[in-house]
C-alpha cells in the first residue's frame, strides 16, 4: 500500500547510492568517526540537496552494523546495512562479478549464481524501503549506478506520488551480450520503472532502448520509451545521453595552490627530473587495460625506442573489490608484469614504472597530474574515465598530452586527445611516441581545446540537465539528442 501523504518522510530530494558519500572509520577510541568523501557527484549535488532538504541513502561499506541516521554537511545520512552474505552476494557477487564484467564487453567472465540473483533482489529492495521511508509527497529521488537497477520500480510501487531518475554509471551492453542475463527482463523492468533512466553514452542509451524494444516489443520514439501498463495505459520514460564529468573548477583550484604546484616539482625531482613523465591512474581494475598500457611501454624500452633515463612510467593503481577473485588474479599478473619490465630495464638510479598500490588524497593527484607530461588512460571500456577529464582540468598550464582509449566514454567529447584503440599495441606504442615527441604549440593548442570542451560540461551542467529534464516529468524536452 502506498504511504498516506500525513506519514511519508520530509526530504524533498532523495539520492539512493550503492555507497554513500562518507566513509565510516573506527577512531583509536574505538568510536565511529564519518569522513566526506569528496567526489564528484557529491559536490555536483550538495546545493541543491541543501536547498532541497535532502537526504542521502546508501551502504556505508561496513559488515553487519546498524548505523542511525545522522546529519552531514546539510544532508541527511540514511545507512543501509549489509550483512556478511550480502556483502558477499549482492555487492562482490552479483554486483562486480555477474553485472560488472557483463556490461563491459565481457572481458571477464561474468559469473551467473541464482543466489546472488536472490540477494541482489532482496538488497535492492531494502534500499527502495529506505528511500521511501525518508521521501517527502512528490519528492525527487535519485538512483545511482547498477548495484541498484531494481530500485525504481520497487519504490514506485511503495510510492506511486515520487518522481524517480536513475542514473547508470557504467556502460549499458549491446543485446548480444545484454541478452546472456538469465534476470534481463526483471532488470529491464526495474530501470523502466523510472521517469528519466540517463546513459554516459549515445551507444549505452541505444544499447538499452534496443533491449527495451527486442524484450517487452515497446515502442520507442527518440528518447522516449512507451511502457504498457497492465491496463493498457502508456507512461512514457525518457532514455537519453548526459554524460558525467567532475568538479572542473574545483581541480583548477586545486592545481593552482602553490603547495600543490610545489608539490608536483618535488615529485619530478624524487624521480630524477626525466625529461618525460608518463601517468596513469586507475582502480586496479581488468577493465582499465593497464596490461596492454604496461606491453606497449616494455616492448618500447626493449626495441631501445624509449630509455629509463629519459622516461618514467608512474602507474596508480588503488586497492580495489580485493575479495573478488578476478581482482586478484588481475593484481597478480599486473605485478609480475612490472616486476618483469622494472627487472629487466630499470637501473640503480632509474626506475622504469613506478608502480603505487595506493590510494591517494585529491592534493596528490592534483600534484601528480601536474607533474604528469602524458596521461595514459588505455580502458579496454569505461562508462566514462574521471580520470581523463580530472588531468585536464588539473592542466592549469596548458601543457600536457592526453592518450584516451576510444573505448572510454570520455572520447566523445574529449576529441583533442590521441585517441587510441588499446588492443592495437602498436598503434599504441605509436601513439605513446608521438605524445612523447609532441611539439609544444601542438601540445597546447590541444590542450586548450580539451579545456574548452571541459568547461562546457561540468558535473554542475551534469546534473542540472538530469535533474531538469527529471522535473519535467519524464516528457522529452526539446532539442535533446536522439538515441
Ligand atoms: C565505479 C562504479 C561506482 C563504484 C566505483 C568504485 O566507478 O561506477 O558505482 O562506486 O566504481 O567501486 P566500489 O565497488 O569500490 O564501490
Amino acid at each position: 500500500m502506498p504511504a498516506k501523504a500525513n506519514d511519508v518522510g520530509r526530504y524533498g530530494m532523495v539520492v539512493v547510492s550503492n555507497r554513500l558519500p562518507v566513509d565510516h572509520e573506527i577512531g583509536p577510541d574505538g568510536a565511529t568517526r564519518w569522513k566526506t568523501s569528496p567526489g564528484g557527484l557529491v559536490t555536483a549535488l550538495e546545493p541543491v540537496m541543501r536547498s532541497a532538504e535532502g537526504a542521502w541513502v546508501g551502504w556505508a561499506g561496513a559488515v553487519d552494523e546498524e548505523f542511525a541516521p545522522f546529519e552531514n554537511d546539510g544532508i541527511e545520512i540514511v545507512p543501509v546495512s549489509l550483512s556478511a552474505e550480502e556483502v558477499q552476494e549482492y555487492y562482490e557477487g552479483f554486483s562486480n562479478d555477474t553485472l560488472w564484467p557483463l556490461y563491459h564487453d565481457v572481458i571477464a567472465s561474468p559469473q551467473f549464481h541464482r543466489e546472488w540473483w536472490d540477494a541482489y533482489v532482496a538488497v535492492n529492495r531494502r534500499f527502495a524501503q529506505a528511500a521511501a521511508d525518508v521521501a517527502a509527497d512528490g519528492a525527487i529521488v535519485w538512483v545511482q549506478d547498477y548495484q541498484l537497477q531494481l530500485v525504481p520500480q520497487l519504490l514506485r510501487e511503495l510510492r506511486p506520488d515520487v518522481v524517480i531518475g536513475f542514473f547508470n554509471h557504467i556502460p549499458f551492453p549491446p543485446y548480444g551480450i545484454f541478452s546472456q542475463l538469465p534476470w534481463r527482463k526483471q532488470i529491464l523492468e526495474g530501470l523502466l520503472g523510472a521517469d528519466v533512466v540517463g546513459f554516459q553514452r549515445v551507444a549505452d542509451a541505444g544499447n538499452f532502448t534496443r533491449a527495451v524494444r527486442r524484450l517487452f516489443g515497446y515502442t520507442t520514439r527518440g528518447a522516449a520509451v512507451e511502457v504498457v501498463g497492465p491496463d493498457g495505459d502508456i507512461r512514457h520514460v525518457v532514455a537519453r545521453t548526459f554524460p558525467i564529468s567532475i568538479d572542473v573548477a574545483g581541480f583548477e583550484e586545486l592545481a593552482a595552490r602553490p603547495e600543490v604546484q610545489a608539490r608536483a616539482e618535488q615529485i619530478r625531482s624524487d624521480l630524477g627530473n626525466p625529461k618525460t613523465i608518463m601517468l596513469g591512474v586507475d582502480r586496479l581494475d581488468y577493465t582499465k587495460g593497464i596490461g596492454h598500457r604496461l606491453k606497449a611501454f616494455g616492448e618500447l624500452l626493449a626495441e631501445g625506442t624509449l630509455a629509463v633515463e629519459d622516461v618514467t612510467l608512474v602507474q596508480v593503481a588503488s586497492p580495489s573489490r580485493e575479495r573478488v577473485a578476478t581482482y586478484m588474479t588481475l593484481r597478480d599478473e599486473i605485478e609480475l608484469q612490472v616486476g618483469r619490465i622494472n627487472g629487466d630495464y630499470s637501473t640503480i638510479s632509474h626506475t622504469a614504472i613506478a608502480y603505487l598500490h595506493h590510494g591517494y588524497p585529491r592534493e596528490e593527484m592534483a600534484a601528480l597530474y601536474l607533474a604528469a607530461d602524458v596521461m595514459l588512460v588505455t580502458a579496454l571500456r569505461d562508462g566514462m574515465n574521471l580520470v581523463a577529464k580530472e588531468f585536464v582540468a588539473a592542466s592549469v598550464d596548458e601543457d600536457g598530452v592526453l592518450v584516451l582509449s576510444e573505448f572510454a566514454g570520455a572520447a566523445d567529447e574529449l576529441k583533442q586527445a590521441i585517441i587510441i584503440n588499446p588492443h592495437d599495441i602498436d598503434g599504441l606504442k605509436q601513439a605513446i611516441v608521438a605524445a612523447i615527441e609532441m611539439p609544444e604549440s601542438e601540445r597546447r593548442r590541444r590542450m586548450r581545446a580539451l579545456r574548452r570542451k571541459l568547461h562546457e560540461n561540468t558535473v554542475d551542467h551534469w546534473s542540472k540537465s538530469f535533474l531538469d529534464t527529471l522535473t519535467g516529468r519524464g516528457a522529452v524536452p526539446p532539442g535533446i539528442p536522439e538515441t
